[in-house]
């Protein structure tokens, strides 16, 4: 158990979570094996956290026990109507042993605004941060320290209650597993290529645009096939007025030639905690950063015209990765190359991995 104090903002008494060892952990061997090359989402850590919540209990039974398979009533709403979201979140070794992550209370926020829209409980601030260090606790040796990688930390929520009518479910899960993690596409920091949905949208007005939940990405996915069979890496999707909003699981950013920083903004689009935070070292360095509507137009023609001269993608599994192309029915648009997408993702990685000062007070240290 971690020793933590009454949160001073909210009062909360920190949880005091059940812990149960994984008696078939992997050995130090095997987990050397696994983080030695992880790839992105495909091996597991020996545990994972769970929360319960009810209308009448509120949140209880917080729990650490062995990684695995969970038990769910075939009626569990989540099954039938989708209420679910997550988070995704990463844990960076520095030089020194020592476990940080960054900016765990905006993605505890953006949790927060997403159960609001998927009228989930709010799970309280204190009570996440808890649950990433009672993770770290048990789990901390699967934090690599290779160059680039990390722990993805994916915490989620989703309604169990068993029961078929169309209401908010009276019981409710909340998860935290975790992933060891090297670079999110296969070529590193290569340019991608991105595929214009023209036939599918992501998200429409007052929908579940800016939430994280699962209905999203499901959205998104016959898009993204149709990215794959044009031969792009990923898909980027467009509003009702052709206004350009996000990756299926990234922001976008354009870089202007007088040195403007303009991305999309709108209650459609996911609040990226990385776009947040590049744009944020962008002003530092003395750029003008607008967050506003960029319409498919203005983005080709300032391609053409060579105001854009550089566009990338962003967001917590893929870091940094700058667009190549972007393909349409009828079009190809090669993408101007530049170098502030790399000098931006160096500037922020130094942070995240304790190579930089962190100047802004963004890292939060898990294992202590
Ligand atoms: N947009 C979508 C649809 C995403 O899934 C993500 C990834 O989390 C982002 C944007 C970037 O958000 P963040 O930088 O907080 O990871
Ligand atoms: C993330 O970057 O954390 C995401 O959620 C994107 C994707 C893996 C769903």
């Amino acid at each position: 158990m971690t020793t933590i104090d009454t949160d001073p903002d909210t009062g909360l008494d920190p949880l005091e979570f059940a812990v149960t060892r994984n008696l078939a952990a992997k050995s130090a061997a095997d987990r050397d094996a696994i983080l030695a090359s992880p790839g992105f989402g495909q091996s597991f850590t020996d545990h994972m956290v769970d929360i319960c919540w009810s209308v009448r209990g509120g949140w209880h039974r917080p729990r650490v026990s062995p990684y695995g398979p969970i038990s769910l009533d075939p009626a569990a709403a989540v099954l039938h109507y989708g209420q679910e979201i997550f988070e995704g979140i990463k844990a960076y070794r520095h030089a020194d042993g020592s476990v940080h992550t960054f900016r765990p209370d905006q993605n505890g926020r953006r949790l927060q605004r997403s159960a609001r829209r998927l009228a989930l409980p709010e799970l309280p601030v204190p009570y996440f941060l808890q649950s990433l260090r009672e993770l770290i606790a048990v789990d901390g040796a699967w934090v690599p320290s290779g160059e680039d990688q990390s722990l993805y930390l994916r915490p989620f929520m989703f309604a169990k209650e068993a029961f078929l009518g169309v209401r908010p479910a009276h019981k409710v899960a909340y998860y935290l597993i975790a992933s060891p993690a090297g670079a999110y596409f296969k070529g590193g920091v290569q340019p991608v290529s991105i595929w214009l949905s023209e036939d599918y949208s992501r998200a429409g007005k007052g929908g579940t645009g800016a939430a994280k939940t699962g209905g999203n990405y499901a959205a998104s996915l016959l898009p993204q096939s149709e990215a794959y069979e044009n031969e792009c890496d990923q898909v980027v999707f467009l509003d009702q007025d052709r206004n350009v909003e996000e990756l299926g699981g990234m922001n976008v950013v354009f870089v202007y030639k007088d040195g403007t920083i303009v991305t999309p903004q709108s209650d459609s689009i996911l609040e990226g905690i990385t776009r947040d935070s590049l744009l944020q070292l962008a002003r530092d360095r003395g750029h003008h950063v607008e967050g506003r509507n960029v319409s498919l137009t203005e983005w080709r023609e300032g391609v053409a015209s060579g105001d854009i001269v550089e566009v990338f993608a962003c967001g917590t599994a893929a870091v940094v990765t700058p667009i190549g192309i972007l393909k349409g029915r009828d079009f190809i648009d090669e993408q101007p190359s530049g170098t502030l997408a790399l000098e931006l993702r160096e500037e922020l990685t130094n942070i995240q991995y304790g190579r930089a000062e962190d100047k802004h007070g963004w890292l939060y240290r898990l294992d202590a």
